[in-house]
């Protein structure tokens, strides 16, 4: 593995995802707002076995420094063997209600930011004819729903997006990997009252990990969110809108 990048690095799913990247010996380039958190992520990474971690503070709505990251990112590693984005904001859905420019905002940072990075870097990825992306979606984007749909319509859009892109590059020697976490305990849902379904970041990131190694196209993690999110799907939209979930 020549080297990891990943955008969102002070995700606590990103984090965990790197440690087990890190045990393998690879090499990082982090990217994130918060310089301290990225300082001392990097430090952790080198004493659990990174060969090399290099850093750099990046505003993921800042478009137009989107291809001058990925330049550094490439020549700090020497190449890219993955880029995983895994930035995101759990939008305030009552708020976004009552504000177009606040629905926008959360749009352009859960959509538009996440599937810019897939466009410059599968076009460079493509003339390679290898590496692999790694998108954090989420199983929300599978169904709009009351108390959520801002950020679900947003995620909806990365995995329709990614889907697309697979699909244009399944001959290119480039997988795309549209990854589903469930409910993650995480400082994004920190305020929300726990239960058997939620899961730490640890156990999310062997399933992601499992997943990049093997190019699963669509990996839902924990797995069983596969099943419950196929029930959620079928429920007749008559049905569904009466629903309040
Ligand atoms: N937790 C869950 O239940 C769950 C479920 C499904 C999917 N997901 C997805 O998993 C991914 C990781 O989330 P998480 O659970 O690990 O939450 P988290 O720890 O709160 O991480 C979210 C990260 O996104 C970063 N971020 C937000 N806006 C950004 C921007 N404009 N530019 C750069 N970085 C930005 C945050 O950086 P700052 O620290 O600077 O704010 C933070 O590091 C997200 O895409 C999320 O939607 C989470």
């Amino acid at each position: 593995m020549s080297g990891v990048l990943i955008v969102g690095a002070t995700s606590a799913i990103a984090e965990a995802v790197a440690r087990r990247f890190a045990a393998r010996g690879a090499a990082f380039y982090l990217t994130g707002r918060n310089e301290t958190r990225l300082g001392a992520i990097a430090a952790d990474l080198r004493v659990r076995g990174a060969s090399a971690v290099g850093s750099e503070v990046f505003d993921c709505n800042r478009h137009e420094l989107h291809a001058p990251m990925l330049e550094r990112a490439a020549a700090a590693l020497g190449g890219l063997d993955v880029v995983l984005i895994a930035h995101g904001t759990l939008p305030d859905q009552k708020a976004c209600e009552a504000s177009v420019e606040r629905t926008l905002a959360e749009i352009a940072t859960n959509a538009l930011s996440v599937v810019a990075v897939p466009t410059l870097k599968t076009n460079r990825m493509e003339t390679a004819g290898a590496g692999t992306l790694a998108v954090i979606s989420s199983v929300a984007g599978d169904r709009g729903r009351a108390s959520n749909y801002v950020y679900g319509s947003a995620k909806a859009l990365v995995s329709t997006f990614l889907s697309g892109l697979r699909q244009r590059l399944y001959t290119r020697g480039v997988r795309v990997v549209t990854i589903k976490p469930g409910f993650v305990s995480t400082p994004m849902t920190r305020d929300f009252r726990k239960g058997f379904l939620w899961a730490s970041p640890a156990a999310v990131a062997r399933g992601i990990v499992a997943a990049i190694d093997r190019g699963t196209p669509v990996a839902y993690v924990p797995g069983f969110w596969r099943y419950i999110m196929l029930v959620v799907r079928l429920v007749p939209e008559r049905l569904f809108r009466r629903l309040r979930m």
